[in-house]
């Protein structure tokens, strides 16, 4: 049969495709943008029927609707998340799911070694002349999870998914089952700027020089950042994930990857999350290169470049420069994501520098950010021992070979003003001197 035989023979509504789940099964859904709400109510609404039980879902950053977080169906799903989301968030904290700490880089390697009854759900870009679907949006884990002996890969295929290059197809012949799903694609809409977001950028831009090569996380202060280095020449970019920032910033010309010593010229990327108009630049689109997750945010990948630059955000920073991004106290609000693979990354690049930034408050002001103490149950996610540096709005710490006395006091320097006198009587406490 050629391609187009095989696509027709393996056709079939949501409804019929997700016969192919039992009870007891574990069902990987495509994580963030390539959340298949359709496939997934199709899935719930068979578990009800069936009275499946224990269908084990594991899942990333949720994007999609997540019909089977609803009430009462507690019974039919276990649920396990590996980065938490805005639904999963309150679900996991309510106890009726579970989250699984791993490194993003580590992730296609728990996904493969889960339980061998696998059913993948994804949604896919339509197939080219050849028969190849893209991951479009979601390569990290999606290829090896899809090319795993055993996995049976339902497909949505959405014309709205763009075709994205790189290491990022799977054939036709490869999937269990085909759904043609127009849904519009999930969008994550771009950061609000501020003057904290503003002030905070200019400070990076004064660390990033050409030639470098970024690595921008999750958050609104990362894809603020951007709009500072329009002056910049020459960047190079090898992210875990981007947003649409990096497509403005790449229309001012600074970014050609010219001084990259691998994938020169490309900017390599993991997954993405932004608006249509992002989707619809990376659609095609030659400049960029999607590849697993396990060689983006693979450390030693990411130190092969020169001057690395990792630009991420966190919740919390205790004066020893223990750094939360993750957590509020107990309470899991996201996960480690790929901070730790480009902080040890760029650490071991030549030149390479890693940039942790947050607004000094939050809540109006009303809580500072930089603490002597992590509140109680806090996860430590960059440790002290991997930390470079601190930016707030108020400036630069560079921690990075200082001595707890000499980070304490460049974190209280760059706190809000209104904190530091409290900060500064822990600095006394602690280091028998005053600030
Ligand atoms: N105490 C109490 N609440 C806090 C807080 C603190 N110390 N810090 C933040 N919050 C609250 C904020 O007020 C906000 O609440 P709201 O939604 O009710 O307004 C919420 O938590 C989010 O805070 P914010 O600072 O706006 O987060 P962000 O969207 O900029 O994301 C991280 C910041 C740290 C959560 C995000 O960067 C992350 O998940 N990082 C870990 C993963 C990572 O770095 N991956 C790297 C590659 S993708």
């Amino acid at each position: 049969m050629n391609w187009r035989e095989i696509y027709a023979s393996k056709l079939k509504t949501p409804q019929e495709a997700v016969k192919i789940i039992h009870s007891g099964d574990t069902v990987l859904i495509g994580h963030a943008a390539a959340e298949p709400d359709g496939l997934v109510n199709a899935m719930v609404d068979y578990a009800v029927e069936q009275d499946l039980r224990d269908i084990h879902i594991v899942q990333q950053h949720d994007m999609g609707a997540c019909k089977f977080f609803e009430p009462g169906l507690e019974k039919h799903f276990k649920y396990a998340s590996l980065f938490i989301g805005a639904r999963s968030r309150n679900y996991v904290a309510e106890g009726k799911g579970d989250f699984v700490p791993v490194f993003f880089n580590r992730i296609p390697d728990y996904v493969t070694n889960m339980d061998p009854a696998q059913v993948f759900l994804v949604t896919l870009s339509e197939p080219d002349e050849h028969g190849y679907c893209s991951y479009g949006l979601s390569c990290d884990f999606a290829k090896e999870a899809g090319e795993r002996p055993g996995t049976k890969v339902i497909g949505a295929v959405n014309p709205n998914m763009p075709r994205v290059m790189g290491d990022n197809f799977i054939h036709v012949s490869n999937l269990e089952a085909i759904v043609e799903s127009d849904e519009p694609i999930h969008e994550h809409g771009r950061p609000v700027i501020g003057e904290v977001e503003e002030k905070i950028g200019a400070n990076i831009a004064e660390l990033v020089q050409d030639g470098d090569c970024l690595q921008l996380g999750i958050g609104a202060i990362p894809d603020a950042v951007l709009k500072f280095l329009g002056n910049k020449k020459d960047l190079g970019i090898h992210s875990e994930m981007i947003s649409d920032g990096l497509m403005d910033l790449y229309e001012t010309g600074a970014i050609t990857g010219k001084r990259k010593n691998i994938d020169k010229g490309r900017m390599v990327i993991t997954f993405m999350m932004g608006t249509k108009e992002l989707y619809d630049f990376v659609n095609d689109n030659p400049a960029i290169c999607m590849k697993p997750v396990s060689y983006v945010n693979d450390p030693f990948i990411i130190s092969q470049n020169d001057n690395v630059v990792s630009i991420n955000s966190a919740l919390q920073t205790d004066l020893m420069g223990q750094v939360c991004a993750e957590t509020i106290g107990l309470k899991q609000y996201s996960a480690v994501g790929g901070q730790m693979d480009f902080v040890r990354g760029a650490s071991a690049s030549k030149g390479g520098r890693s940039i942790i930034a947050f607004g000094a408050t939050t809540k109006g002001g009303t809580i500072s950010k930089i603490v002597p103490f992590l509140t109680q149950g806090a996860a430590v996610t960059t440790s002290r021992n991997d930390v470079d540096y601190i930016v707030t709005e108020y400036g630069v710490a560079h921690l990075k070979g200082k001595s707890l006395r000499a980070r304490a006091r460049a974190l209280i320097n760059i706190a809000a003003p209104a904190f530091r006198d409290d900060l500064s009587v822990e600095f006394e406490n602690r280091f028998g001197e005053a600030l």
